[in-house]
């Protein structure tokens, strides 16, 4: 796992930007992951800017987000495929057929879940997966107690998730749903390259079990130390709690540009 301590959100946003860019350059036909939440939207915004700029094209690209609130109505603001559709699909030519995700208006639930994680291994599997992480550990929606296993199914959130998600609900956690659809962790350790990023004080505990605590369920982000390829991109808020920062700063401030992610 390579941890990586930048200025601010936006430095992370464009590090990430050039992991997508490279592999869109090497595999136009790249199937990416995304990620909802406040953390990947600088990544999203400078994926744009190289799009608008005629840098790199998502028309032959897939993609898979990873998680979707159960029962939302289809029209609803907050509905994962709507916001990651406003704050980046329709933003870039990917084809909106190309965009896939949990159907958390499934009548079974089950036989949906399966056939999303049959869906990704069709498409030949995620090459890169962009990624945050709530303040309790939890990566997509696999809350604590996660099984380190698990396949995409449903899930009921914390009451912490339910609260930090409150903000998206007009502040009203009761409008916040109680499920919710997540790729498992083991779908997610499926990914090739697997980049998250985090800032502020309120991640500093969780990036520090992420990176350097006993893996646990109880810390389900903590099963990526498991991963051969994971690049955690974080400000230096959320670096606040983490033992070995003097190392990651030296090692990142050594490494050699051709290296990339
Ligand atoms: C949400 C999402 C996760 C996200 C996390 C953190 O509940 N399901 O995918 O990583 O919580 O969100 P944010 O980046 O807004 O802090």
């Amino acid at each position: 796992m390579e941890i990586v301590i930048l200025p601010d959100a936006a430095d992370s946003g464009h590090l990430a930007g050039g992991a997508v860019a490279a592999l869109l350059a090497r595999k136009p036909d790249a199937v990416l992951g995304l990620a909802t939440g406040s953390s990947p939207l600088p990544v999203y915004d400078d994926l744009v800017a190289r799009y608008t700029a005629g840098e790199i094209s998502f028309a032959r690209a897939t993609a898979f987000t990873l998680d979707e609130y159960v029962g939302l109505p289809a029209d609803h603001p907050e509905r994962y495929s709507t916001v990651i559709r406003e704050a980046f699909t329709s933003r870039v030519d990917l084809r909106p057929d190309a965009v896939h995700g949990p159907d958390g208006l499934a009548t079974d639930i089950p036989a949906a879940c399966a056939a999303y994680d049959a869906a990704i291994a069709e498409a030949g599997g995620i090459d890169l997966q962009i990624l945050g992480i709530g303040t309790d550990g939890h990566i997509a929606f696999n809350e604590p107690g996660s099984s380190l296993a698990s396949r995409t199914r449903i899930k009921t959130l914390t009451h912490q998730t339910r609260a930090d998600n409150a903000r998206f609900f007009g502040g009203d956690i009761d409008a916040v749903p109680t499920r919710c659809l997540t790729q498992g962790l083991g779908t997610i350790m499926e990914a090739g390259h697997i980049v998250l990023t985090a800032s502020g004080q309120n991640k500093a505990e969780a990036v520090h079990q992420l990176a350097e605590g006993g893996v646990s369920a109880l810390w389900p982000a903590t099963i990526l130390q498991h991963h051969p390829h994971v690049s955690v991109l974080v400000d230096e808020a959320a670096a606040s709690r983490l033992q070995l920062a003097s190392y990651y700063r030296q090692t990142w401030a050594a490494k050699p540009e051709w290296q990339g992610l």
